[in-house]
């Protein structure tokens, strides 16, 4: 994927959400390991807004809802341990609307878009495509996120055993 700071079609629909303290205020939080909530909106923003407009849906929308979709600002592995992952999962997309609509103005469809983005777990599917395509994208990017964890991990894991092995054979 290209780096969305050069797309600027795509910065002209969401610079105001990108410069907002509140929007940046996600970085403090970790989403999967290695990458911040910041930057795990993003790259859900970017891949739904490049799949929206492929496919003629409302990219303006489904760019804005995709940066939105997780602006809850608490860590979520508080709540995880607290009341479960369950909770976390029905929990969050409505923290996420209650903040984007307090300091950013909404459509229907954002506020759907945010408010579903975890279906199936939370049962009652997005009414719009491009509702779909932010859970297609929210997915994608959080094993995305995972893999490269992963990967980093065993790389780390076999750095080390070479020079162990190395080490041993003097
Ligand atoms: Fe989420
Ligand atoms: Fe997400």
């Amino acid at each position: 994927m290209k780096d969305y700071r050069f797309d600027r079609e795509y910065m002209e629909c969401v610079s105001d959400i990108l410069e907002h303290p509140v929007f940046n205020r996600l970085d403090e939080f970790t989403q999967h390991a290695g990458s911040s909530r910041r930057d795990h909106c993003i790259q859900v923003s970017y891949l739904a807004y490049t799949i929206c407009k492929k496919r003629g849906l409302d990219y303006v929308s489904a760019a804005r809802a995709g940066l939105l979709h997780d602006l809850f600002l608490y860590d979520w592995k508080d709540v995880y341990r607290r009341f479960g992952g369950l909770y976390h999962g029905f929990d969050h997309p409505k923290a996420a609307l209650e903040n984007a609509e307090k300091y950013f103005e909404l459509n229907e469809k954002e506020r759907n878009i945010i408010l579903r983005h975890m279906f199936p777990l939370t049962l009652i599917p997005p009414r719009y495509a491009e509702g779909l395509v932010i859970n297609y994208a929210d997915e994608r990017c959080c094993a995305a996120e995972v893999f490269s964890v992963m990967r980093a991990k065993m790389q780390d894991r076999y750095r080390r055993l070479a020079v162990k092995a190395q080490s041993a054979r003097g």
